[in-house]
């Protein structure tokens, strides 16, 4: 199959909703990440996204909308989700609430719940508009591979395996949004993003965070959502992750690099000076700007062919959450703490 990667305009969006119509896959920006979509309510068209990325059956799919009216019929939007909704959509906060049989068994791997969300992205909005669709879509990458925030991350991924990705330049957040169950009395965030749970208390009274945030699953521990199981964000090198002040950091990651072949090391903004000669790469300074840039970082790291990766995290709370648990995930969740 030939894989058109079109700059988002109006022909290409009109393209991309004649496949859609037909049951085939697009993939699209938003302001996390690039989804990889199709009609979420047709069965054959969402099974041709689980190839396409070789995702396992058991991983369901978050269901994106334009506006609130899609959701009818679809799913049961309590009292608390329309506060949030009010809150927080467009963005990114996607919401697990009960579904209905109009939504196939093959979107949400068989849950009796069903992901939504309406992603902040005038490119997303104006295909979720016109084609009319609810339009279910994971993260356009192959599965295992880090997230795609550009057209060019989705076309060495999806090359060949797509008939079209919609180019609408980087992502602006970087990381994929908050995945939150509203099932229980408290919001509970199964996934961090840009909404943190600071933001989600303010409007829900409370929010907690699943401990399996930043550790990894105890064997036989059932996994709060599916994605959780599965391995995640994987650069090709083993990476440590560092957290501390700047210069404590760099005296443990110089350590390592020194005693390493091949090793690159991904340090926050400010402390760049303290690697002068070294393999060394901004991750910007504040956790936002390390959200950005880190799944583009991990595809080069992978692309140097390094073998290990040293890297500088945050302290893991407030709004670096995001990006910790992605980091912690790519490190196989191994961190010191300097
Ligand atoms: O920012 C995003 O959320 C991006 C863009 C494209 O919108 N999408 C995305 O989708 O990250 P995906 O499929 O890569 O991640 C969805 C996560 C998975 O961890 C999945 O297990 C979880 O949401 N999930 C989806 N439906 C669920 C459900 N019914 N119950 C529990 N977890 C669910
Ligand atoms: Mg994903």
């Amino acid at each position: 199959m030939e894989t058109l990667c079109l700059p988002a305009g109006e022909e290409s969006l009109k393209l991309a909703c004649g496949l859609l119509k037909r049951g085939q896959v697009v993939a699209f920006p938003t302001e996390t990440v690039y989804g990889l979509g199709a009609d979420a309510l047709n069965g054959q068209a969402v099974r041709a996204i689980f190839e396409a990325k070789e995702r396992p059956a058991d991983n369901p799919l978050i269901v994106h909308v334009a506006e609130r009216k899609q959701l009818e019929g679809l799913c049961q939007v309590t009292a608390a989700a329309q506060r949030l909704m009010d809150a927080f959509w467009p963005g990114p906060l996607t919401m697990l609430l009960s579904k209905t049989s109009r939504v196939p068994d093959i979107t949400t791997a068989g849950l009796p719940t069903v992901a939504v969300r309406c992603p902040n992205h005038p490119v997303a909005l104006e295909l979720l508009r016109q084609c009319g669709l609810p339009i279910a879509a994971p993260s356009a990458n192959r599965s295992g591979r880090p997230s795609p925030t550009s057209a060019a991350h989705v076309y060495e991924d999806m090359r060949g395996r797509i008939p079209l990705i919609l180019d609408g330049g980087a992502c602006r957040v970087g990381v994929e949004s908050t995945v939150v169950d509203l099932s229980g009395n408290v919001p509970c965030i199964l996934r961090p993003g840009a909404v943190t749970a600071e933001d989600i208390a303010a409007v829900a009274g409370e929010c907690t965070v699943a401990s399996s945030v930043m550790r990894p699953l105890k064997e036989g521990e059932a996994a709060p959502s599916p994605g959780m199981r599965h391995r995640h964000y994987a650069p090709k090198a083993k990476m440590t992750v560092f957290v501390g002040e700047n210069e404590a950091v760099a005296k443990a990651i110089i350590a390592r690099y020194e005693a390493n072949e091949n090793a690159v090391i991904l340090a926050h903004e400010s402390a760049l000076p303290l690697y002068a000669g070294r393999r060394a790469y901004s991750l910007g300074e504040s956790p936002e700007e390390g959200a950005h840039l880190l799944f583009q970082r991990l595809r080069e790291m992978d692309e140097l062919g390094c073998s290990l990766i040293l890297a500088q995290g945050w302290k893991a709370e407030g709004r670096a959450l995001a990006v910790m648990n992605r980091m912690a995930r790519a490190a196989a969740f191994d961190i010191v703490e300097v």
